[in-house]
């Protein structure tokens, strides 16, 4: 079995296949989130013990050691149970997927409206008062991450959680931040693995033609967070925003497939066992993230963290390159008219399609596709067969 992987998207068409294909799927009963009943916009985390469920499980039978151990101690030897006994082309994960904390951009967000917001102020860098280009975490946003720290601190402490074994996170400064302050300092067991998270560029939000979703280049990531490790291929400057095209759903949707495959790929690798992976990323990219996985819908709110065991089974399948186009999203060029849900533009000017700011970073070939070398379930139409629709 041949995997060819590619490190980076590809821009324009090609015609790679892989050999392979990893069939996500969330396994339910185990968290709080995944039930129908649970309300995301009244969930929080951390007065729920991250949604883990008191119940019994199948490697707590006939064990006269469960007695003594918390709910995140049985639950981590039930993971790796469910690996044991599974065959060797399934794995088991729980993934912590948290959003970052309150941007300067949500901010601006809910002070514009959102008409007015995605019609005219988010494609410029900021309103003079304030930056939401690549925004950073505004005050309340470092408090939820403070939440989070202390969250894990008491999980560590009280529940002898097991702490991620792998961390990632989006290249967005809000991300960066978040992940920093939630990780940085805490207490941890001595055969825990350090906090030394990977930036991967395919956790990064949605990309539309907001300024906010427009990342720094590496050198500023590297003077940082310099003991970070950002990934091989990362480049310099950020190839993905262009102010004029925005990702589609279903191009979010292959990018998070893709990264997905890198991450568990990756991990599997190392030949550790890994079965516990923070990711810090976005709302829309979660919820991109969780449709890959087979969750249900969750939105999670600014500085919110859930976990979700996954189950990856490869599979021999060819999988060509997947391509999807982008669509362009037309702006104002001066605050709206109205606030209606359309953007309708001050004095019947018509919506233009041009930059606002300055960048330096603009696709070869605006409009798209961007190629990743996976596929979604969707595409995929009969065993053995290329299956790109
Ligand atoms: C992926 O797994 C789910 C759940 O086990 C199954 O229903 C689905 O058919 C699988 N997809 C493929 C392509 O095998
Ligand atoms: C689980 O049990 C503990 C007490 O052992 C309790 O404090 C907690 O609220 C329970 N959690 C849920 C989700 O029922
Ligand atoms: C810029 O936006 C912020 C809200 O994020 C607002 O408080 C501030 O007054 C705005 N500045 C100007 C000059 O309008
Ligand atoms: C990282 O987090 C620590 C702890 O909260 C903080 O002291 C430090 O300033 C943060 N670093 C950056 C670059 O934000
Ligand atoms: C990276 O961005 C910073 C500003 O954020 C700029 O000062 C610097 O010149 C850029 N470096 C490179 C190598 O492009
Ligand atoms: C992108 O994410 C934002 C939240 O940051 C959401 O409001 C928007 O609908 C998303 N767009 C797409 C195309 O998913």
């Amino acid at each position: 079995m041949k995997i060819l992987l590619l490190p980076f998207p590809v821009l324009g068409l090609v015609a790679l296949v892989q050999a392979s294909y990893i069939n996500y799927t969330t396994v339910t009963g185990y968290f709080m989130q995944d039930e129908a009943s649970t309300n995301a916009d009244t969930f929080v985390y951390y007065e729920e013990n991250f949604g883990l469920i008191n119940r019994t499980y199948a490697a707590d039978l006939n064990n006269p050691a469960s007695k003594d151990m918390t709910q995140w101690q049985r639950f981590y030897r039930e993971v790796s149970l469910l690996n044991q006994l599974s065959p060797n082309n399934v794995e088991y994960k729980v993934f912590f997927f948290g959003r970052h904390g309150d941007g300067y951009h949500n901010d601006a967000q809910a002070y514009y409206g959102t008409p007015a917001w995605n019609c005219y102020w988010a494609e410029l860098n900021g309103n003079g008062t304030i930056s939401w280009y690549d925004a950073a975490l505004s005050p309340a946003g470092i408090s939820q991450a403070q939440i989070a720290h202390d969250f894990w601190q008491w999980l560590i402490n009280d529940q002898k959680i097991h702490t991620p074994d792998a961390y990632y996170t989006s290249p967005l400064t809000r991300c960066l931040e978040t992940a920093n302050i939630t990780f940085t300092g805490l207490d941890m067991p001595k055969d825990s693995s350090e906090f030394k998270p990977t930036v991967k560029e395919l956790f990064r939000e949605n990309i539309s033609i907001h300024t906010c979703d427009n990342r720094h280049n590496k050198t500023y990531i590297h003077d940082m967070f310099p003991s970070w490790i950002i990934e091989a291929g990362f480049s310099e400057n950020d190839k993905l925003w262009n102010g004029v095209t925005a990702e589609t759903d279903a191009a979010e949707a292959v990018r998070s497939k893709m990264v997905m495959d890198e991450v568990f790929l990756q991990l599997k690798m190392k030949q550790t066992s890994n079965l516990f992976v923070s990711v810090t990323s976005h709302s829309g990219e979660i919820g991109s993230l969780l449709s890959v996985l087979g969750h249900r819908t969750f939105s999670l709110n600014t500085g919110a963290v859930i976990p979700v065991l996954i189950k990856a089974e490869t599979l021999e399948r060819d999988v060509a390159t997947t391509c999807k186009t982008w669509s362009v999203s037309a702006h104002c060029t001066a605050p709206p008219a109205t606030s209606l849900a359309s953007c309708v533009c001050a004095a019947s000017a018509a919506p233009v399609t041009t930059l606002l700011v300055t960048v330096t970073s603009v696709l070869p070939t605006e409009t798209g596709p961007v190629c990743y070398n996976t596929a979604l379930p969707t595409d995929i139409v009969q065993a053995g067969r290329v299956g790109r629709v």
